[in-house]
């Protein structure tokens, strides 16, 4: 073949695979998914087989708050090309979308139930002077792995609480445990459990 139809050809090639890449890239990204339907597509192809129950992370991993990690174009190759173990799913790129809108919320914190619905955290007193009760309530059964510390930091120096065991309340959904502050200042209060998942909630603390 003379050089210049190598040439020619190399760059319709090129032309051709670009207009390709561009066409994916906007199929996933102007049209917006429909969460209730990536649910639905991801119950029935058991993600949670290898992201967790609560697609925490386990054998894959944790894709609450991914949204924050990735674009939805990456999280959309993430699905179409995957990594090995991760299987390749025949959905389609309307299909992708909307598992990348159910997977984008959640982390939402809404109040419909769902996997990744987050627990809710609150304090007793509201604005403790040097130890409060933390009361976290679940949607579902509360995780049995669930502890909570409380951390200050000023510049550099770094104060905080041991993790400390919630405990079972009269409540099937609540834990709570109680939670000393060394000094007045602004705390965080963290809230760990399923291993990977954390919920921070900033506190002031008075003297
Ligand atoms: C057989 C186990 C398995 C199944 C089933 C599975 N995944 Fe995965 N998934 C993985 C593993 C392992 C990775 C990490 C691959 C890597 O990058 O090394 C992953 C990666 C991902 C990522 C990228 C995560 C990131 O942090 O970049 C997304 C998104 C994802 N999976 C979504 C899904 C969805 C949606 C389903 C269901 C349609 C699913 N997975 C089913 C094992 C699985």
């Amino acid at each position: 073949m003379p050089f210049r139809h190598v040439v020619s050809f190399i760059l319709v090639a090129l032309v051709a695979s670009l207009s390709a890449a561009c066409g994916r890239a906007s199929s996933t990204q102007e049209v917006p998914g429909d969460p209730k339907a990536g649910a639905a597509l991801v119950q029935s192809s058991n993600c949670s087989g290898c992201h967790g129950a609560r697609f925490q992370g386990d054998l894959g991993p944790n894709l609450i708050g991914i949204e924050k990690r990735r674009s939805p174009a990456q999280i959309a190759a993430a699905i179409t090309h995957p990594e090995p173990p991760m299987p390749k799913f025949d959905f389609t790129s309307r299909q992708v979308a909307d598992i990348v809108a159910y997977l984008s919320q959640l982390d939402g914190g809404d109040a419909s139930g769902g996997p990744g619905t987050q627990p809710k955290i609150s304090l007793s007193p509201a604005r403790p002077r040097d130890s409060a009760t933390v009361t976290v309530e679940f949607p579902g059964a509360p995780p049995a792995d669930a502890t909570v510390e409380a951390a200050m930091s000023m510049g550099h120096a770094k104060m905080g609480t041991y993790p400390i065991k919630l405990n079972k309340t009269s409540d099937p959904h609540k834990l709570s445990a109680k939670v000393p502050f060394g000094m007045g200042g602004a705390w965080m209060i963290k809230v760990r459990y399923d291993k990977t998942r954390e919920v921070d909630v900033p506190i002031e603390v008075g003297q």
